[in-house]
């Protein structure tokens, strides 16, 4: 199911670890990667086979983690913060302003497959608030400003799904 690059990473990562199941967390998120952002039964199944490892371990682990996602996102995955030092600097506001920019509440994609938007919980970057992620990419200490120029940005684009959606994983990698 890997794309030929993407073959070539996985046994990147074999190789990084001792038992094949050691690579699980890295192997999902590069399956999530190729598959466009989420991940399907197939998936899961298909890195049950490479890990040695049951499908319903993989589900179990991958289900766990609201960084995996069972259902297509947008181009642009747009992730705020609004736990309570985001909170204390706007964040629901910004919250709020990208649902009216966008066209759609958080937890929702919007319909042309562009931009989905979800509201998560702390994203480890508190000192740094209001945060969100896009797709990997941290925005820090953001004002409503700095969002509109934002989304703004990422509409004009005319790449068919963004580039870093397929990671390179080397030696220096720090996706592991
Ligand atoms: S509370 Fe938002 S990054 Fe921690």
């Amino acid at each position: 199911m890997f794309s030929p690059e993407g073959k070539k990473q996985v046994e990147c990562l074999l190789k990084r670890y001792p038992r094949k199941q050691n690579a699980l967390l890295p192997l999902l998120h590069l399956a999530q990667r190729e598959n466009r952002g989420y991940l399907t039964s197939e998936w899961l199944k298909h890195i049950a086979e490479i890990c040695e490892v049951s499908p319903t371990h993989v589900e179990g682990v991958a289900t766990f983690y609201t960084m995996y996602k069972f259902k297509p996102v947008g181009k642009y995955h747009v992730q705020v913060c609004t736990n309570v030092s985001c909170n204390l600097c706007g964040g629901e506001k910004i919250l709020e302003h990208l649902e009216e920019l966008l066209g759609i509440h958080a937890g929702h994609t919007a319909d042309d497959g562009q931009f989905s938007l979800e509201e998560v919980e702390c994203l480890g970057a508190c000192s740094y608030a209001p945060v969100m992620i896009v797709n990997e990419d941290y925005h820090e200490n953001l004002t409503i400003e700095k969002v509109s120029e934002l989304i703004e940005s990422l509409a004009k684009r005319k790449e068919e799904w963004p580039k870093r959606i397929l990671p390179v994983i080397g030696k220096n990698s720090a996706m592991v």
